[in-house]
């Protein structure tokens, strides 16, 4: 086992392997290009001239990386880490580590990718620096595969990717529909089955990529239940109901899926329940003195039934992705709160933030760990890595390009800017396919990790 010795929250120092290690993932298309870089893109064009392909010349550049490092006096604090996808990188927990400048990013410009909302296009929108584009998420223990559009597509041929939940799952979807176009160069090739255009108000939207007949899915149900009128004799000041044992009406829409992310939680909240007269309802009953949090739990338990009995886990590869954070700071959504000051992460030291809906989650998935669909299901863990990203939130640039920066006193801080930090949920969702042997064999159902 080789384990990093090196703190991860700390830059290491600059070797032969980081040099090369930096330069691998170095992109001749980058702007700011540099007489090193020069120098670099020259060799680059050299190997590529002797190897012919692309691995080769990764593989030509890792061993002069390695074979420089040898020769470094420093070399003994700088271990290399393992590959997530090779044995090595079994059991490392791909959620635990730190954001790390890139300079080969951000993955994709957004003017070049025509499935975003305009409330992610930040720079379009008029935020002026762009820093936020370019943070890596690197685990402590392992290396992520580099994210390969292509790749990701031949994978997943002739199949369904489906993200369902609020909107924030939304910036997830669209996220991965500008990271695999990015490597399409016929976009009229990617399309809408049904023509609809992206609006913020589609109940569902199924973006085709024709040329590997796949499907790339949004299904807006942020409660994951149903949420219908009030039942007949129910108290006057009920004007909705959550019906927290029953899954949402379109999930059958979900369920052939060959890959499957959910998310729930910021709907979850009093604001957008019971302040609006919206109960939860079991069976017939009203439940009027259940909390929230019970209501979220038991939806949870809804969703994890309905997986059971509804979803062939062997074809179905199911994901739930934690709460995504929010920094309001100065007061909260509908109280002026924001976060347009923020500019850089947080790289050092956090307090473990202590999400309550994640907690919830936590604690029933580990009283249900002996059912099947919860040891086979994965999680996207991405609460920690985006309590550090302050700096990622659309802020005040969330109106579009002609409209102007929207007021100080109405920030968006729980969407993110795209490109941005969800890029790095599906890099995460890319990693956990590809280690699960998802793609080809498909008789692997052993977890790389457990879910919690
Ligand atoms: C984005 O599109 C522009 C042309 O509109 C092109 O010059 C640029 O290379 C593209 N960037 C990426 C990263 O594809
Ligand atoms: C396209 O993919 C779907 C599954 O998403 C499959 O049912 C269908 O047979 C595929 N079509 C072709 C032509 O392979
Ligand atoms: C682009 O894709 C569309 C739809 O698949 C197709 O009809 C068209 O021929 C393609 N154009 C080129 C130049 O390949
Ligand atoms: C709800 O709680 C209140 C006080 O906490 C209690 O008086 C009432 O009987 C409860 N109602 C139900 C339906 O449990
Ligand atoms: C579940 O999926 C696997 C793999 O696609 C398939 O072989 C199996 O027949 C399916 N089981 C059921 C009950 O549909
Ligand atoms: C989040 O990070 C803290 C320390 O920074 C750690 O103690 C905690 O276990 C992490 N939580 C998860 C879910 O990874
Ligand atoms: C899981 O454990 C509980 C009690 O600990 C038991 O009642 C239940 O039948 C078990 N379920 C499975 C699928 O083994």
């Amino acid at each position: 086992m080789t384990k990093s010795t090196a703190s991860p929250y700390r830059e290491d120092t600059m070797t032969h392997l980081n040099f090369f290690k930096k330069f691998k993932r170095f992109n001749p298309l980058e702007p700011s290009l540099s007489i090193l870089s020069f120098f670099l893109v020259t060799l680059l064009f050299i190997t590529f001239f002797f190897y012919l392909d692309y691995d080769s010349v990764v593989r030509g550049i890792t061993w002069l990386g390695l074979h420089g490092s040898l020769s470094s006096s420093s070399s003994d604090n700088v271990k290399a880490r393992p590959e997530f996808l090779d044995e090595g990188g079994d059991g490392c927990d791909v959620f635990d580590g730190n954001w790390k400048w890139d300079e080969s990013y951000p993955l994709y410009q957004s003017q070049n990718c025509s499935f975003l909302d305009g409330g992610f296009r930040c720079t379009e929108n008029g935020r002026p620096d762009s820093f936020y584009t370019k943070w890596r998420w690197q685990p402590k223990d392992c290396n992520l595969p580099r994210f390969d559009a292509v790749k990701m597509l031949e994978k997943l041929r002739n199949r369904r990717v489906v993200f369902v939940g609020d909107s924030i799952g939304r910036n997830h979807w669209e996220s991965l529909l500008c990271m695999l176009s990015s490597a399409i160069p016929n976009k009229t090739s990617i399309y809408e089955v049904n023509g609809t255009p992206i609006t913020k108000h589609s109940g569902f939207l199924v973006f085709k990529f024709d040329d590997f007949n796949c499907t790339v899915e949004y299904y807006r149900s942020p409660f994951l239940v149903v949420q219908g009128r009030a039942p007949a004799g129910a108290p006057k000041k009920v004007k909705l109901t959550l019906r927290v044992d029953r899954i949402d009406w379109i999930a059958n829409k979900w369920r052939d899926a060959d890959v499957l992310v959910f998310n729930a939680g910021h709907w979850w909240n009093y604001e957008k329940t019971i302040k609006v007269g919206c109960y939860f309802q079991e069976g017939k009953e009203v439940k009027m003195n259940m909390s929230v949090e019970s209501a979220y739990r038991r939806s949870l338990e809804t969703l994890i039934d309905w997986i059971g009995s509804q979803v062939n886990m062997s074809k179905t590869h199911v994901l739930f992705r934690t709460h995504s954070a929010v920094h309001f700071r100065g007061g909260d959504w509908n109280s002026g709160g924001g976060c347009h000051l923020e500019k850089l992460p947080d790289l050092g030291l956090l307090s473990a933030p202590s999400d309550i809906h994640f907690q919830t989650l936590s604690e029933m998935l580990t009283e249900r760990a002996n059912e099947s669909q919860v040891m086979k299901l994965d999680l996207l863990k991405v609460t920690n890595m985006t309590s550090r990203r302050k700096d990622g939130h659309a802020s005040i640039y969330y109106r579009g390009p002609d409209t102007g920066p929207a007021s100080l006193h109405r920030q968006d801080c729980s969407h993110w800017c795209l490109p941005g930090v969800p890029d790095s949920w599906n890099e995460l969702l890319y990693a956990l396919l590809l280690k699960r042997e998802f793609f080809g064999r498909g008789t692997s159902t052993k977890p790389s990790q457990p879910p919690l």
